[in-house]
């Protein structure tokens, strides 16, 4: 039995959750935009910048010491990640660009008439560097199309877009529109057969669902720390024969084994130390010990958290007959999305009914959110759709509060 998250408690650690609106208390609806920071992470980094403020590789105290922050940090990301050897972690600079720099590289080793498939319900990060890296090669892009009834894959078609010129399947893990979480061990199993590699998109999942890149079986998952409690900066994990074996783009005389083959340039100490601290503060929501352990056992707390306030949040829906929710609704079917919505309204326009909200301090998003290639499938460009995103800091109130807000807002 999961012992309840303390709620109160985790918002009393991050300061920024404590911004007035027009003298009302924010609600910040808006964590798959980016989730607020508790205080150990701004102390991090700013103790990084104090303390530990060098180039790495020197032999030199500060240096010495922000070598150790990369190293402590690589540990702490393989244990969120459910990873053995932390060697197979690598920081950037966001999810964006890391993916970019690993399709490039795989790009150099795919041939004219090679195949990938990438889905319709995922962010661009996860489309786009795939489709201009497959262009480079000569390379042939398959789509595996969602269910527009509920917003999940039609993983029935994938077998069909699968064969022994496939190279690389991208999926996401959740879709940061409508939440979707992906069946990716499937999707991880089909490739196999073909001898495909995956590349996973967790950065929508990892602020809600453990993850465990063993299990899952995929070959590469980035994440980015800014959406999981962290600083703004990005995460891949790789197997390490791949990471190792791969024709990385770098420049002389970066190193050419190990996880900085893949880090080009200076990268943001800050952000690293940054980053190992929102996996201490969430392992710290699962009470302490052995890390992975902690964490296995502060993800129970947060997404039972996080399904009742999604349940809370589909029960005042289904009152409001105005709005239509894209994606997952069945209360019985909870496992299989995390507490993010996308909604529109039968009249009128997501944008102002987020500048509506935004004035009353409940934070939301609208627009495509970059999954434009699910906002066009539904046939919702270029307007798209209200997101509201609930972490593990919102409350029972704040779902009450913007269902009473979606209910008049429109009016
Ligand atoms: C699901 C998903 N994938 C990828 C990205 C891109 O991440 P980054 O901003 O780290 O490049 C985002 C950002 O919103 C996202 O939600």
């Amino acid at each position: 039995m999961t012992p309840p998250l303390d709620v109160d408690a985790c918002r009393r650690r991050f300061p920024g959750l404590t911004r007035h609106v027009n003298g009302r208390p924010a609600a910040f609806l808006d964590g798959p935009g980016g989730s607020q920071v508790p205080q150990s992470v701004i102390d991090a980094v700013a103790d990084c910048l104090a303390h530990r403020n060098a180039n790495d590789g020197g032999a030199f105290a500060t240096s010495l010491a922000v070598g150790e922050v990369v190293d402590a940090a690589r540990g702490a990301v393989a244990d969120l990640l459910g990873a053995a050897d932390p060697d197979e972690v690598v920081f950037g600079l966001n999810m964006t660009t890391l993916t970019f720099a690993l399709s490039r590289a795989l790009a150099r080793t795919w041939r004219p008439g090679d195949e990938v498939v990438v889905t319709r319900l995922d962010h661009d990060a996860n489309v786009t560097p795939w489709v201009l890296a497959a262009a480079d090669a000569g390379a042939t892009v398959r789509y595996l199309d969602i269910d527009p009834a509920d917003c999940t894959l039609r993983l029935d078609l994938l077998p069909d877009l699968l064969n022994e010129r496939t190279k690389l399947v991208a999926v996401g893990l959740a879709s940061n529109a409508v939440g979707t979480v992906n069946p990716v061990r499937e999707v991880v199993a089909a490739a196999r057969r073909v001898g495909a590699l995956v590349f996973v998109d967790a950065v929508h999942a990892v602020p809600h669902l453990l993850v465990d890149v063993g299990a899952l079986g995929a070959d590469f998952l980035a994440c980015s720390p800014y959406k999981f409690f962290g600083p703004h900066a990005g995460a891949l994990w790789g197997r390490r024969d791949l990471l190792e074996r791969l024709p990385a783009y770098k420049v002389r005389p970066a190193p050419d084994s190990g996880p900085g083959r893949w880090m080009t340039g200076t990268p943001s100490f800050e952000a690293i130390a940054g980053t190992h601290a929102a996996v201490e503060y969430l392992a710290g929501l699962g009470g302490g010990g052995d890390r992975r352990a902690s964490l296995t056992a502060a993800y129970a707390a947060i997404r039972a958290h996080e399904t009742a306030l999604a349940a809370r949040f589909l029960d005042g829906l289904a009152q409001l007959p105005a709005w239509r929710v894209w994606g997952i609704t069945d209360p019985g079917r909870s496992g299989d999305r995390v507490a993010t919505f996308g909604l529109t309204h039968r009249a009128k326009p997501a944008a102002e009914v987020a500048a509506t909200l935004g004035a009353q301090g409940l934070f939301v998003w609208s627009g495509n959110f970059y999954a434009a290639g699910l906002i066009e499938r539904l046939g919702l460009a270029p307007a798209g759709m209200l997101r509201v995103g609930f972490l593990h800091y919102n409350t029972a109130e704040e779902v009450d509060r913007v269902l009473e807000a979606l209910a008049t807002a429109a009016d």
